[in-house]
């Protein structure tokens, strides 16, 4: 069985629908560890509650020495003996020296369609730029922040009277969707990179589009 560790700062709504995919007995990978640089996580609470071993590593005790802090954190995730790591609202830049060590085995999700709107506050940022479509992407881990090989991304429609949080909200309905989804293609080996894309075992040519705005008649 793929031993996944979740990585968290936050609230943990990512985390909480890996680890309910994975309790399906026919999920490819169990969660065997959610760890966090935030000792007051919400999302660690949600994993004990959950039954999963949880750790903390505080980047604050590293101080700006970014490598001595992600060398605890590799020294946890080898005493876990862990497969695949999936980035949850985790907040922190990784170096290339954390980066490449897991090459292929280290998943991000974004609350955009990269490689539109890296970074932080996307939701504000693509109601300000007035698009029709937004969404949300999950994909491989490489040194420059929110890109990498994606690997699964769902659209939702912007609604004219959106806020920030409404669409957030819609946005992270779908994120609790793909990335269940993302993980279970990696653990089952289905992904493979060609030409610097992923490309998806099993995946059925789609007809369905999404039109915005919906306009009757
Ligand atoms: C999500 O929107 C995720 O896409 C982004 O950070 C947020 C984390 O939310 N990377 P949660 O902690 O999973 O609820």
């Amino acid at each position: 069985m793929t031993r996944v560790a979740v990585l968290i700062s936050g609230r943990g709504s990512n985390m909480a629908a890996l680890i309910a995919a994975a309790q399906a007995p026919a999920y490819p990978a169990e969660i065997a560890l959610v760890a966090s640089n935030q000792a007051d996580a919400a999302g660690l609470e949600r994993a004990k509650a959950a039954n999963i071993t949880t750790a903390i590593v505080d980047h604050a005790r590293f101080g700006k020495d970014r490598e001595a802090f992600e060398r605890a954190f590799q020294a946890i995730l080898d005493q876990h003996r862990i497969d695949l790591v999936c980035l949850a609202g985790f907040m922190r830049l990784l170096t290339p020296w954390l980066v490449s060590r897991w090459q292929g085995r280290m998943l991000n999700i974004h609350p955009a369609l990269l490689p539109a709107f890296k970074g932080l506050d996307t939701h504000e940022r693509a109601l300000a730029a007035g698009v029709k479509i937004h969404g949300a992407s999950v994909h491989f881990v490489v040194p420059e922040m929110d890109s990498g090989p994606i690997i699964a991304q769902a659209a939702v429609p912007v609604q004219d009277d959106d806020t920030p949080e409404r669409l957030a909200e819609r946005v992270l309905s779908v994120e609790h969707r793909i990335y269940p989804l993302a993980l279970a293609l990696v653990a089952r080996g289905e992904v493979s990179l060609v030409d610097g894309r992923c490309r998806i075992a099993g995946a059925q040519p789609m007809s369905a589009t999404l039109v915005v705005p919906a306009i009757k008649g």
